[in-house]
């Protein structure tokens, strides 16, 4: 297996190759602008390191890779909109910059790319099959991000409720890129699923962590509003489990905050986080964030790669877990 870096620059290669440079300009311009503001790229590292796990060129991965990108980055700018972000990646979302229609235009286009890269995979006996895996995905993303938005008007979300919700919305993209990664390098259906398993299982794991950066992060590196959860009175594995491990005051207190329409944005963020604190919530949400991460692990555990392989999956997303961003 190659460095994390390796992986990236090669990914970042393919992307540069594959800017967009069609008209009308109103529509690419913003895609451009989101792909080139970069992020971790998470989900194509998957697809190329699933690839390269069975022993397969990586560049056979390279455009189901572009296409989760893509894909990602459609569902962020639809994300933005819905959840009345001002920041993405440290810079203006598209929406605040381009404005609502665009955001809307915009995402539809990349989501249509995303397909259509998929169909360039070869050899094409697999895009049928990667096209369902994908299709699965896809309208699971939209379930998960409606629940998360009903989540908002509701206070009795049950924690088993919100796990169901972040996989949904987050888990099974990372899953699926890591599954049709494996896949495209020649994984059996057997081996595929268990990384799909452990993907799911991380990507939950990386949305709990979602959800304390949004509170806890530091602002000069999180490249998103500090905060914006609360404001959206989203209902994340912090406010549940404060629910439950609070007192009677600061359970009411908290009820409160999440119900009423935000007048102050920077008084409530702060009023939340200060109950947050009070209950050593973080602490909580770190456990069972670890226990995800070790579920995951027992699924590369019962694949048949290498040590070396099980072992460098391990670091990875123990690393992941580390991240400030
Ligand atoms: C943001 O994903 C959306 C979530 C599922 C939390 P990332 O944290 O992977 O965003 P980028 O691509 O690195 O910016
Ligand atoms: C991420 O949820 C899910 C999708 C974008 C599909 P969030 O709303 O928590 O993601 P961020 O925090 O805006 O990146
Ligand atoms: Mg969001
Ligand atoms: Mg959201
Ligand atoms: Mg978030």
């Amino acid at each position: 297996m190659r460095s994390l870096s390796d992986y990236q620059h090669i990914f970042q290669k393919y992307l540069d190759k594959n800017t967009f440079t069609q008209s009308p300009v109103e529509l690419y311009e913003p895609v451009n602008y989101i792909l080139a503001l970069g992020g971790k790229r998470l989900r194509p590292l998957l697809v190329l390191m699933g690839c390269e796990l069975f022993n397969s060129r990586l560049q056979k991965a390279l455009p189901a890779a572009f296409a989760v990108e893509v894909f990602h980055n459609f569902t962020l700018l639809h994300d933005d909109i819905m959840d009345a972000a001002p920041l993405r990646r440290g810079k203006p979302t598209v929406h605040h910059k381009y404005g609502i229609n665009t955001g809307i235009l915009s995402g539809d286009v990349m989501l249509i790319v995303a397909y259509q890269y998929l169909t360039h995979i070869k050899p094409n006996n697999k895009v049928v099959k990667l096209l369902r895996i994908f299709n699965k995905m896809a309208q699971e993303v939209c379930d998960g991000q409606q629940l998360d938005m009903n989540f908002e008007n509701r206070n009795d979300v049950t924690i088993s409720e919100y796990i169901q919700m972040i996989e949904l919305k987050t888990s099974v993209l990372v899953a699926a890129a890591f599954q049709m990664g494996a896949l495209i390098g020649g994984a059996t259906d057997i081996e595929a699923e268990h990384l799909y398993a452990f993907g799911r299982n991380v990507g939950i794991a990386f949305q709990i962590q979602d959800d304390i950066l949004d509170t806890f992060g530091d602002p000069e590196k999180f490249g998103k509003k500090v905060g914006g959860d609360i404001v959206q009175n989203k209902k994340t594995y912090l406010v549940l489990k404060s629910y439950e491990i609070a007192n009677a005051t600061q359970k009411t207190n908290l009820e409160k905050l999440m119900h009423t329409p935000t007048t102050n944005e920077e008084e409530k963020i702060s009023a939340v986080k200060k109950i947050f604190q009070a209950v050593n919530v973080r602490a909580e949400a770190e456990k069972v964030m670890n226990d995800y991460l070790h579920i995951a692990f027992t699924h590369i555990d019962a694949t048949p790669l290498s040590i070396e392989k099980k072992n460098y999956l391990k670091t990875w997303a123990e690393a992941l877990m580390e991240r400030q961003v």
